[in-house]
């Protein structure tokens, strides 16, 4: 199936400059900002949140430490009870706690199977706290110091390893991804939805257009959402009001033709006994070839007029069926002439032209072949990647260039032996501007090729 006017539908995806990538565009910036900046506030608070209870439980767990410790008669620390919280039991958990006291023994926690911690931090009577070396990498190491019984100062650190918080907070920040990503995906997925569905009485506006243009209707169809529906209607409204003044106007053309015919007639009636009596035989001949130009320009208008009027809108031409009445009718009109149908179609082809005007424009071709043909003309089909060529091959005299150039206009003719008018070539162009396709005549060795092209190449 092959299509002289391809349907021109709206776009199904994004193209630059169009509604719907604008759209998406809008929708994607909006969630990725949504999302964004839930990550960025999400995160934070989070871990702020973390680290403040990270800082409460070390300052409850460094007070609990100085309120347990107890210094024996040799000025030695020791436990009354261990910590509540096991951690500091397990070697190397990142949970570490010493106390120094100020006989300069030294006790650790079961966790610190080695190193030490800085009691520098154990300063004063208020906790203070600060990121130092521990164990097992950096630690948040709060302290405080207490007088013991002797007058001396004892210091208490209590540490945890950084990388705790860090696997915390890089923990929630990875789910918090992970959802998040997923949400974004979510969100894009039903913008995306939404936006077709708001687009698409654009999209069967666009169809509607494209059915108008086709032939198959003659106003918009379908109703549209009340933002559409006045631009549909006043195109409706457009549409109706050209096609009454087309209608008028060819009314007017035809009526203007036949209204000159008779005078015309009379004219050259009038010219035509001038230039045969003796008197001014020279304006006669004037006035002849000036009245059969008027004739020719009349014909030709009429013509048009008349194949316009037949045309039904969204008809289709069927190869090679259509062609097989022409030919019989060019055989009987041309009896001396072999026609030939070379048809190397795989099957029908069917042309979205008007039957009416593509048979009037083969006619023509195949009645010029006819007449100027020595012996023979070959019609040709054929069928390239949707792209339909015919031609009509006669092996005449031909033309030449400069002949070719100028075979289009209204009333050219080359030869005054063969009869006609001059108007089939003006008419077949015509015809051809108005359905879409390309007429090209090529001089041939012995002969002439018409050739017309359907399809995307026309
Ligand atoms: N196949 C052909 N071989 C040689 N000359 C041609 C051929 N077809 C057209 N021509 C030349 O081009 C001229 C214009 O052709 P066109 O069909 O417009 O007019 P016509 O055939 O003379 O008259 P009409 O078609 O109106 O009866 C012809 O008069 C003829 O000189
Ligand atoms: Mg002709």
């Amino acid at each position: 199936m092959t299509s002289a006017h391809p349907a021109t539908l709206p776009p199904a995806r994004a193209q630059s400059g169009s509604l719907r990538l604008r759209f998406l565009l809008a929708v994607m910036l909006w969630v990725v900002l949504g999302i964004g900046s839930i990550w960025i506030s999400a995160t934070r608070v989070f871990t702020s949140h973390v680290e403040q209870q990270f800082h409460d439980e070390l300052n409850v767990h460094v007070r609990e430490l100085a309120r347990l410790t107890d210094i024996d008669s040799k000025g030695r620390p020791f436990l009354i009870r261990p910590l509540s919280d096991p951690r500091y039991e397990v070697p190397l958990s990142g949970y570490y706690w010493q106390v120094n006291a100020a006989s300069g023994a030294v006790l650790r926690s079961a966790s610190m199977t080695r190193g030490n911690l800085d009691d520098e931090v154990a300063h004063s009577h208020t906790i203070a706290h600060r990121v130092e070396e521990g164990p097992t990498g950096p630690v948040i190491a709060y302290g405080l110091a207490r007088s013991d019984r002797m007058g001396g100062e004892t210091h208490f650190v209590i540490a945890t390893d950084q990388e705790e918080l860090n696997r915390v907070v890089r923990n929630f920040t990875r789910e918090l991804t992970l959802a998040l990503a997923v949400l974004g995906l979510l969100l894009l997925a039903t913008g995306f939805a939404i936006i077709r569905y708001g687009l698409r009485p654009l999209n069967r506006l666009g169809e509607a257009v494209a059915r108008l243009r086709e032939g198959q209707a003659v106003q918009l169809e379908g109703t549209y959402p009340s933002e559409i529906a006045p631009l549909a209607d006043d195109l409706n409204d457009y549409i109706r009001q050209n096609a009454e003044m087309i209608a008028r106007a060819r009314v007017q053309a035809a009526n203007l033709a036949h209204s000159l015919r008779t005078p015309l007639a009379v004219v050259t009636d009038e010219a035509e006994r001038l230039a045969e009596g003796d008197k001014a035989p020279e304006s006669a001949r004037v006035l002849l070839d000036q009245a059969r130009m008027m004739e020719q320009q009349i014909e030709y208008q009429l013509a048009r007029a008349r194949s316009a009027g037949a045309r039904v809108p969204g008809s289709t031409s069927t190869l090679p069926d259509l062609l097989v009445p022409i030919l019989s009718a060019m055989k009987r009109l041309h009896p001396d002439v072999h026609f030939v149908l070379r048809n190397e179609l795989d099957g029908d082809c069917v042309l979205q032209a008007d039957p009416v005007d593509f048979s009037e424009l083969v006619s023509i071709l195949i009645d010029n072949a006819g007449k100027w043909a020595a012996s023979t003309v070959t019609v040709g089909l054929r069928e390239t990647r949707g792209h339909v060529r015919i031609s009509v091959e006669d092996d005449g005299p031909g033309m030449t260039a400069s002949q070719i150039a100028r075979a289009f206009e209204v009333g050219m003719r080359f030869d005054p032996d063969k009869p006609g008018s001059g108007l089939g070539l003006a008419i077949a162009k015509d015809i051809c501007v108005s359905m879409g396709a390309r007429l090209e005549l090529k001089p041939e060795v012995g002969g002439l090729i018409a050739q017309l092209d359907f399809g995307e190449a026309a």
